[in-house]
């Protein structure tokens, strides 16, 4: 593991979103000094909580200006960038207007970055690199980041490239910290209350293996990826530590996908998506279930 100090002021894009918002709370609670950025959100002075930026990230010069300081009142030198802003999954928009988006937002971000002397970046990948979902089985579980990216949409598509970028962009600069963390999908305490219902059909969630994210946990992988302080472009799985289901995940992979081989003893409700790289590498260690927030009979 190799860990630094908190960067001591930090970007972050797609303020407003879901990642974003728990990830912008967790960093000022830590003492970070953010400035959040967004499209949206933000524009009435009363709804903002701290500092915040109205910027269209698939603008370079808007992106430039706000990691050097360059909007008025917004002054102050950025050690840090953390991305999240994006069209969020395959489906919303247009695969083109998705892809035109996304890739012209983290260009930017990545270039304005290197432009401005920025020596950290941590950004939002996604679990869907790893073959989301799933019409072709997993090559093994719990899947992890050893086999190459198996993109099925236009927008994973985008985030393998964005892995692929960022590794160039560290191999120009030798400096270059650039972590990118492979989100599972991203849960509030609010979306937990249907949980218990997805196990009648084992189907229903087969598509990312069963795994969620609770956006608390993915703030503080994004903490724990600002500390990391190994140059050169990594890349995470980020999931929480059990399934959405109460049936075992030895008994699910039987089920549904008995083909694939299981490269380790699976604890009872033990994700699929594995994050023992992101324990070991980054110190990451969630602390949230939904267990704890629905009654499970
Ligand atoms: N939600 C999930 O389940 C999930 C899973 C894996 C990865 N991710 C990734 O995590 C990140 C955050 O996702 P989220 O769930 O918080 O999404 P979200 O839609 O809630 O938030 C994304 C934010 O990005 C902003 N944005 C988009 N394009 C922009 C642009 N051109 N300029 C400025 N702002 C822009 C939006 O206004 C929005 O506030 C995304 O990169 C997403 O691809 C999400």
């Amino acid at each position: 593991m190799s860990i630094s100090a908190l960067p001591r002021r930090v970007v972050v894009t797609g303020a407003s979103g879901k990642l974003g918002r728990a990830v912008v709370a967790h960093l000022r609670a830590a003492g970070v000094d953010v400035l959040a950025v967004d499209r949206a959100g933000g524009r009435d002075p009363r709804d903002v909580d701290g500092e915040f930026l109205l910027v269209d990230l698939t603008d370079y010069g808007q992106v430039v200006e706000a990691f050097t300081g360059g909007a008025d009142e917004h002054a102050g030198g950025v050690d840090a960038v953390v991305h999240l802003a994006a069209v969020p999954a395959p489906g919303l928009m247009s695969n083109a207007t998705t892809f035109a988006n996304n890739s012209a937002t983290t260009y930017n971000v990545f270039a304005a970055a290197r432009a401005a002397g920025i020596k950290r970046v941590v950004w939002a990948s996604s679990e869907t690199v790893l073959g989301l979902p799933f019409d072709t089985p997993p090559p093994y579980a719990p899947v992890d980041e050893e086999y190459a990216p198996r993109p099925e949409s236009t927008y994973s598509l985008n985030k393998a490239l964005e892995e692929e970028m960022a590794r160039h962009f560290c191999r120009w600069d030798p400096e270059l910290v650039m972590v990118g963390l492979r989100f599972s999908n991203v849960m509030d305490v609010e979306d937990y209350a249907p949980f218990p219902s997805f196990d009648a059909d084992p189907q229903l969630r087969r598509w990312n293996l069963w795994g969620y994210i609770d956006a608390r946990d993915g703030a503080q992988a994004v903490e724990r990826a600002l500390a990391h302080d190994q140059p050169g472009a990594d890349v995470f799985v980020i999931a929480n530590a059990d399934t959405v289901m109460t049936r075992s995940s030895a008994s699910l992979m039987a089920e549904v996908y008995p083909g694939v081989e299981i490269r380790k003893e699976l604890g009872e409700h033990e994700t699929l998506l594995s994050i023992e790289k992101a324990r070991r590498v980054l110190g990451y260690d969630p602390r949230h279930s939904w267990r704890d927030h629905v009654d499970v009979l």
